[in-house]
């Protein structure tokens, strides 16, 4: 099967590096978001990391030029096409269900769902489709631009062939394709929920301050402090993905959100994203 064009919904953090990544390795790019704001944002955010690249001389201006022109930004339901499409809206269960079943509805019988999901079970998402077989994992890691892996998961219901074909795609993309259950969290999210959560209960506890628990994490090896890394992600994001593994296994302790977290989040201290989260960014666009 030839996928010649992916259209991603969902132009936030995860969207938008997504979307640069496809376009960069020759894909033509639909990214589809509700908000225009978000869009606008988006498509800046592309323009100033490809620029960034041509000026580190690590891509041509010719290349940087190709990629822009094959991404279209649109805030038009139907205007989304392409043989894969992958969602990167909210981390929210019926959300997805929805989105993935209303475009079903419309898009070729052949067309590939992929779910960027952190912690919702493939089979979960898959199990509001007529057609549950198309809907697989891929989950990318922020900077999707950076970032080599990719897990690729396989709902109960997914269709082995179009897994492999994920995996491809997601090889053109320059990506390492690494093949997991469908567990909640996966793999990473759910180990890495301990990196987030044990740096809390420091903070939580009076243990030591943010600045230090990051200072002694980066010194240790860790490329960034779980706080920098929660801003990095979106706080409100990271909070809604360890409330979901929280729930998906019954409410095991070790899993447990923190209030710390979630009052960050009903401020709208998301991160960078929102110009402040653990810490401020005066710059952020
Ligand atoms: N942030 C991360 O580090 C990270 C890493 C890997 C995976 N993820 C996952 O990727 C997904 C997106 O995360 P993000 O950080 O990019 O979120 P984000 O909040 O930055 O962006 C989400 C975008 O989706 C849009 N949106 C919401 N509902 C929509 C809908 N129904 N149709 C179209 N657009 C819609 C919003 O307007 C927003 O622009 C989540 O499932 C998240 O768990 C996030």
């Amino acid at each position: 099967m030839d996928i010649k064009t992916i259209a991603i919904i969902g132009s936030g953090t995860m969207g938008t590096g997504i979307a640069q990544v496809a376009a960069t390795q020759g894909y033509s790019t639909i990214l589809f978001d509700i908000n225009d704001t978000a869009l606008k944002k988006a498509k800046l955010n592309i323009e100033i990391a490809l620029e960034n690249l041509a000026q580190k001389q690590k891509i041509t201006t010719e290349q940087k030029d190709t990629a822009l022109s094959r991404i279209r930004y649109t805030s038009e339901f139907s205007e989304i096409e392409g043989e894969l499409i992958i969602e990167a809206i909210v981390e929210n269960l019926s959300a997805k269900q929805e989105l993935f079943s209303t475009l079903e509805e419309r898009l070729p019988a052949t067309t590939i769902f992929c779910s960027n999901t952190s912690s919702i079970p493939i089979t979960q998402i898959a199990s509001a489709c007529k057609y549950p077989e198309r809907v697989i994992g891929m989950h990318f890691f922020n900077p999707a631009p950076v970032m080599k892996l990719v897990e690729v998961i396989a709902g109960e219901a997914s269709d082995k062939k179009l897994v492999e074909i994920v995996k491809k795609v997601a090889q053109n993309m320059q990506k390492v394709p690494i093949l997991v259950k469908d567990y909640p969290g996966f793999i990473v999210n759910r180990v890495a929920r301990h990196f987030y959560g044990e740096s809390l209960k420091i903070l939580s506890e009076q243990v030591a301050e943010m600045e230090q628990i990051d200072e002694l994490l980066e010194a240790t090896g860790f490329k960034m402090g779980a706080f920098k890394l929660m801003d990095l992600i979106g706080v409100d994001v990271n909070f809604a993905v360890t409330v979901s593994l929280f729930n998906a296994f019954y409410q095991d302790a070790r899993f447990r959100p923190n209030l710390i977290q979630q009052k960050k989040v009903e401020a709208k201290f998301w991160g960078r994203k929102t110009g402040k989260g653990f810490y401020t960014y005066p710059d952020s666009k």
